[in-house]
């Protein structure tokens, strides 16, 4: 989703602004703008399309100055296209970047059309920037007009002013947004992500919502909500990873995919002693949050989301706990209702989605007996805003589609299952046993990677077909769901995940040879039954790709192809499953030339509702 940079400097900032968006670009956006004062002049350059179009413009004719703002925008208010594009101006004085959405823009539109401002964009943006413009004829500074500004804003901003009467200071306020202030030598930077500026810092401080900043080449001020001047902690950055590099590997998204050895066995280390798994792994007073849980109440959206209904079975078969699971954006706006000892879980790779974060605030007025939330993003808002944190390790996900973020996932949760379990009387052998899986997972999936040149080849049934059908039965059903929302998302053929055992109720009316069905078939205690599923889906002329356990007897025939996947046990089975799938929708999606990493419409951190 939109993205935001920004620089104050002795040197020319253009190039790392623009740098700052190509970090960004995995977020998912439809154009990309920067705007840089020069002697007191704003000059902008604005491109529908990839940043390397904007790159591509600025190196015909470049931009020159230490003050600039630069953005890439998914749109909301008002079609993708140069008109609407990042940054917006007011006068030719002030230029605004912004994330979010505010609610209230067609209000303060009349307002200030009525005050003589003429827009020329649909964006809701532009009411800030003649916001600014109209206060600053009454405030002594561009501080003040930006913090009369934001309190007439209803909804969510991330957003940064510059003025180029006042060109050696940018203006930056959050609420709804995320922001980041980057410590420079004699500069300093602002972003939405950490990511974007890690060619020039490392030393980052998150604005608190409410916040709002003042940002000079060689000071940072930060005001609270009220106007109180306050410290936020500058912490060196823990990001590890390049962003910029795809290695030896064609996308981010294959890259990250062979990334889930070292994420797995990076995110289990050190969170296991004496065959236990330690509350610790939740943060430092997770015990006594944890031990008296008697329900757990987890949300989350997309990929996400699955992670949760998978667990939802773990946690119910296993750790002895009940388990409701919703989307985020159904749990923030119905009444539910508040089981005593009930512990709140958020699961989340960006810990920015605007609808978990709304659905974890409600939660805390509801007054769940503790919140946690399963992160990749270590400064992030659900991190800060929640009483535990079970922190990924997964290292940055760039690829749209969520890979490496998902299998993690899956093991914070099989963690958690084993320690509320040993709080709710779980036995020391299945305690015992869930180690023995996790540890043993990153080697499983080496295993289930040799599956790629297999699964190429098969990749190549799926190019001309429009519609696919995902069976799974258990824990296996949110895998086939994932595997279906993988498909769709990167190759764009329409995919269903249906619990197996629904096939008599409905999908079966579209089982036909051009309707390809995936089945996973783990050899577990539900075997049998997913075996009659499939011979119903035979019965009925079907195309089945059937992923199983070489013990689980299957044989390929005119009707069905067998890939044989790894034995595991069923602690690992749904993680281990979900790779062979991640890799189809891979490969079906190279063969169909899409554009894997940044598919079209989606974004990967989504901080708008
Ligand atoms: C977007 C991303 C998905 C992700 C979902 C939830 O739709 O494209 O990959 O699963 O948001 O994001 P979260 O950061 O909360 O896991």
């Amino acid at each position: 989703m939109c993205g935001i940079v920004g620089a104050v400097a002795q040197r020319d900032v253009a190039e790392i602004l623009v740098e700052g968006l190509r970090r960004l670009e995995y977020r998912g956006y439809d154009s990309a703008g920067v705007a840089v004062i020069n002697n007191n002049e704003l000059s902008r350059t604005r491109r529908l399309g990839k940043v390397q179009e904007l790159a591509k413009a600025l190196e015909s004719n470049p931009l020159n100055g230490g003050t600039g703002i630069a953005h890439t925008r998914w749109a909301t208010h008002g079609e993708p296209s140069e008109r609407n594009a990042h940054p917006h101006q007011s006068q030719g004085d002030i230029a605004v970047v912004h994330n979010g959405i505010i609610e209230n823009h067609q209000k303060l539109r009349e307002t200030l059309q009525g005050l003589g401002y003429e827009f020329v964009s649909d964006t809701d943006t532009e009411v800030i920037c003649h916001l600014v413009h109209h206060e600053l004829k009454t405030s002594d500074s561009l501080l003040t007009a930006v913090q009369a500004t934001v309190k007439q804003l209803e909804g969510a901003y991330g957003t940064v002013v510059i003025d180029r009467r006042d060109s050696e200071r940018m203006i930056v306020a959050r609420s709804g947004s995320p922001l980041v202030i980057g410590y420079g030598l004699g500069e300093n930077f602002v972003a939405s992500d950490q990511l974007a500026l890690l060619p020039v810092t490392r030393s980052f401080a998150f604005l608190e919502e409410g916040d709002v900043a003042e940002i000079t080449r060689r000071e940072v001020k930060i005001f609270d909500v009220e106007g109180t001047q306050v410290e936020r902690e500058v912490k060196e950055s823990e990001v590890t990873h390049d962003a910029g590099d795809k290695g030896e590997y064609r996308h981010y998204m294959l890259k990250e995919i062979y990334e889930q050895p070292m994420a797995l066995a990076r995110t289990i280390e050190g969170r296991i002693a004496n065959q236990q798994v330690l509350d610790s792994a939740f943060g430092v007073n997770a015990e006594q949050f944890l031990k008296d849980i008697k329900h757990v109440q987890i949300i989350a959206c997309g990929t996400s989301y699955h992670a949760a209904m998978t667990a939802r079975y773990w946690l119910e078969d296993w750790a002895g706990v009940s388990c409701n699971v919703e989307i985020a954006s159904e749990f923030r706006y119905r009444k539910s209702h508040l089981f005593p000892n009930s512990l709140l879980v958020t699961i989340s790779q960006s810990g920015e989605t605007a609808d978990t974060l709304a659905a974890l605030r409600l939660a805390k007025e509801m007054g769940y007996k503790a919140t946690m939330t399963i992160c990749n993003a270590p400064g992030s808002s659900l991190v800060r805003e929640s009483d535990m944190s079970y922190l990924m390790k997964a290292g940055a996900e760039i690829g749209v589609a969520s890979t490496k973020a998902f299998t993690v996932q899956l093991a914070g949760l099989l963690m958690l299952t084993a320690v509320i379990g040993r709080h709710n009387g779980m036995s020391e052998q299945m305690q015992a046993d869930i180690c023995t899986s996790l540890a043993s997972m990153p080697a499983k999936v080496e295993q289930a990677l040799s599956l790629d040149d297999e699964i190429a080849a098969l990749a190549e049934d799926f190019a001309d077909k429009h519609h696919s059908l995902f069976l799974g039965r258990g824990d296996q059903y949110p895998i086939a769901m994932e595997g279906a929302l993988k498909l769709k998302e990167i190759s764009y053929i329409h995919a269903e995940a249906y619990a197996s055992g629904e096939l008599k109720h409905g999908p079966l009316a579209l089982i036909d040879a051009d309707m390809p069905v995936i089945v996973v078939a783990p050899n577990n205690e539900l075997l049998e039954k997913l075996k009659s599923n499939v011979e119903e889906v035979r019965a009925r002329g079907g195309l089945m790709y059937v992923f199983a356990d070489k013990d689980a007897e299957f044989a390929s025939d005119d009707t069905m192809k067998v890939i044989p996947v790894p034995h595991c046990d069923d602690f690992m089975a749904p993680l281990i499953y979900t790779i062979p799938l991640q890799l189809l929708s891979y490969h079906v999606a190279l063969i169909k030339g899409t554009d894997v990493d940044q598919p079209r419409n989606l974004a990967k951190s989504v901080t708008v509702e």
